[in-house]
């Protein structure tokens, strides 16, 4: 298959395949990889793919995901798969899904005034109030939060 040209397989690690196009830097960005870590990585961007148009795909080695990062990946790609790749194989498949309650700590709540943004110590929380497109709505303030304002909002 032509996308099998582009990147190698992989030994050992992890495959986030079927990525929206174009949507690869900010799942790397809200998983809070920078390559600077040091695994090995590859990072295919806007491949043409047989079931989608086209599609991201990234692998890294020596690395696994837990079911947190793996929720955490819906917010900017709902149809990503996990794939956990030993020895060769691909030993485990997962389909990502948005969370049905709530998503902690990882995104702040985009009202400036509210007490998860202030110098109390509160952490931010966020329910799911819809799943597509995502809209979230924060605890403390009932401040509602869109798909297109995540990004910006992102802690690490
Ligand atoms: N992969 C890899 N290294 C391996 C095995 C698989 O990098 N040793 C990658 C494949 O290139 C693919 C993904 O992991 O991008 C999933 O592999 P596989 O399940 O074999 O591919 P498909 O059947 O095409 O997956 P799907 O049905 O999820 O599209
Ligand atoms: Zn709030």
């Amino acid at each position: 298959m032509e996308e099998e040209l582009r990147v190698r397989k992989i030994r050992n690690g992890t495959v986030i395949d079927h990525i929206s196009a174009g949507s690869a830097l900010d799942v790397l960005k809200l998983l809070g990889v920078t390559g600077k870590e040091g695994y090995t990585m590859s990072i295919s961007l806007n491949v043409p793919s047989p079931k989608h148009e086209k599609k991201d795909i990234i692998k890294i080695e020596e690395r696994m995901l837990d079911p947190r990062e793996m929720d955490l990946i819906t917010i900017v790609s709902p149809a990503a798969t996990i794939n956990i790749i030993k020895n060769y194989t691909v030993v485990d498949k997962k389909r990502v899904e948005v969370p049905d309650t709530a998503i902690k700590h990882h995104i702040r709540c985009i009202n400036p005034n509210c007490i998860s943004n202030g110098s109390e110590p509160i952490t931010s929380l966020l329910y799911v109030v819809q799943k597509k497109p995502l809209h979230l709505r924060c605890k403390y303030c009932d401040q509602v939060i869109d798909q297109k304002q995540i990004m910006s909002l992102l802690v690490h």
